[in-house]
């Protein structure tokens, strides 16, 4: 059982995370425009992710037989700047979305919803992952700079990042 306002804080989750798949999506596809295969691939594997995230809020909000209700997903930008600036833009998102589960932790808290607060750690654990993950490409593109060789191997290593399903719990 989870209360009114706890089920649409958490359905509103579910539209930030699906919005984060769709912006991730749009990065990936920017980054197959402009010939950067590796760094496409870990956008594109960054969009499955996000869709995880949102189906494991999905399946919660189910099994606590409240209703899940779907809003629209905003239209993600479609031009980002330099790989720098689009990195930057990842993190300030991921931080964004940090911030939002660590409101609804703190919901949960306040609502003495300890079901709840139990399903958001998996998101806190992941979020310190997310945020990692952002800043050491940020740190990599900063020592590369204007290097060619540099962004080329950065990219050959980003393209062999593989999607692996959160393990799915019996
Ligand atoms: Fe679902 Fe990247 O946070």
């Amino acid at each position: 059982m989870i209360s009114e306002k706890m089920n649409a804080a958490l359905n509103g989750q579910i539209n930030k995370e699906m919005y984060s798949a769709y912006l991730y999506m749009s990065m990936s596809a920017h980054c197959s425009n402009v010939g950067l295969d590796g760094f496409a691939n870990w956008f594109m594997v960054q969009y499955q992710e996000e869709m995880t995230h949102a189906m494991k809020l999905y399946n919660y909000v189910n099994d606590q037989g409240e209703k899940v209700v779907l809003e629209a997903i905003e239209k993600p930008p479609t031009d980002f700047g330099t790989l720098l600036e689009m990195f930057e833009a990842t993190l300030g998102h991921e931080q964004f979305i940090t911030k939002s589960i660590n409101d609804l932790v703190y919901l949960a808290t306040e609502e003495r919803d300890y079901a709840t607060q139990i399903f958001l750690q998996w998101y806190v654990t992941e979020q310190i992952e997310e945020e990692g993950n952002d800043n050491e490409i940020i740190a990599k593109l900063k020592l590369i700079g204007n290097d060619g060789n540099g962004l080329f191997i950065l990219d050959r290593e980003l393209a062999t990042r593989v999607f692996v399903p959160p393990v799915k719990k019996e």
